[in-house]
């Protein structure tokens, strides 16, 4: 049995324990295919913050838990009383004793350390304005389903197109913490920034991966075997009007002039969604190299793994069988002579 842990952010964990839980993610996966939905949540209640709009984060969640045996509650703006007067930091204080499991999409990252630090039940990172943790083991899940032929991840180029978001400093993590070979190619003043590549390189110097930040086109692209991209809008409140960001973020639209710079046979990746005719053109976005879609469907990979991964550790007031047992006794003891049952 593991120790109480959060995940917040991937660099949290060791380039073994990424890999267990991508696999982990892998392996339920199979099983679901196969015909049999473990029901490794079963009797669990998830509880799922969001200070903001989600499509495929919300809808995987609550799809995981259902398939997994167990529920999950939908806390969405203005439903609880977070935002409020109570803290985040209560609210979670509160949640450690009504479910077992949460997940916060947030607006600030300070938000869901401060939620992790209070709680007593595992915080699962749904997206801050620092990274998107959870987004990055479903597109790990895609990755290695999709390697290129006779390539190891180790082997694979992962350039990542435009602007510097958290999808884009997650996946510059992820990648260089398992020996991948990243760059961030975007236009100066929207690149990954100082703080980002001090953990790359860090990162590297254990893992043996590359990283860059660059602005050069032919060196970003030459050689990758994944092209991936994000929205032009900009983070939460620094968000450019459409005509600013089409004029800086033009050259780094992903279209088909693009792909053929890289290796043949690259995939197209996107975290969606997507605002075609800017960051990414139909005729990429809809063709035969694009993974974006079943990318979007590994984020039901990846929150099943991560559920079942963070919820098998020690609480410290967990019932062993033996006192649950008891305790059903008591309980059906209690019914009976009341006439209950
Ligand atoms: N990629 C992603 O997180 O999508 P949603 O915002 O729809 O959850």
């Amino acid at each position: 049995m593991k120790t109480l842990r959060h995940f917040i952010d991937t660099n949290d964990f060791t380039k073994e324990e990424l890999l267990d839980i991508i696999h982990l993610s892998l392996e339920i996966k199979q099983c679901i295919k196969a015909g049999y939905n473990p029901p490794l949540m079963k009797g669990k209640t998830l509880g799922m913050i969001f200070q903001q709009s989600s499509t495929r984060t919300r809808v995987s969640f609550e799809t995981a838990m259902e398939q997994l045996g167990g529920h999950a509650q939908y806390l969405g703006p203005g439903m609880i009383q977070l935002g409020g007067h109570e803290t985040i930091g209560d609210t979670g204080r509160v949640l450690s004793n009504l479910i077992d499991i949460v997940m916060a999409r947030v607006i600030e990252h300070k938000s869901v350390v401060e939620l992790a630090q209070a709680s007593n039940i595992p915080v699962l990172n749904a997206m801050s304005d620092y990274n998107h943790p959870t987004q990055e083991i479903g597109d790990l899940c895609t990755i290695i389903e999709n390697l290129p032929k006779n390539k190891k991840l180790e082997d694979c180029k992962v350039v990542f197109v435009g602007d510097g978001t958290q999808v884009c400093a997650s996946l510059g993590f992820i990648t260089t913490k398992l020996g991948m070979h990243f760059v961030h190619y975007g236009p100066e003043g929207h690149q990954l920034l100082d703080e980002h590549k001090k953990i790359m390189e860090e990162n590297c110097r254990e893992s043996g991966g590359t990283w860059d930040v660059t602005d050069d086109r032919v060196k970003a692209l030459t050689g990758a075997d994944f092209i991936y991209t994000d929205v032009w809008y900009g983070l939460y409140e620094n968000e450019m009007p459409k005509e600013e960001r089409v004029r800086v973020f033009h050259d780094y639209q992903v279209n088909r002039e693009m792909m053929q710079m890289a290796s043949i046979g690259c995939k197209f990746m996107h975290c969606l969604p997507a605002t075609r005719g800017e960051d990414v053109t139909d005729e990429v976005l809809d063709s035969e190299c694009s993974l974006a879609f079943e990318e979007a469907g590994n984020r039901l990979t990846a929150m099943r793994g991560l559920l079942v991964y963070f919820t098998q550790y020690q609480r410290e007031q967990a019932p062993s069988q033996l006192k649950a047992e008891a305790a059903k006794e008591e309980l059906e003891r209690f019914m009976e002579e009341r006439g209950l049952i």
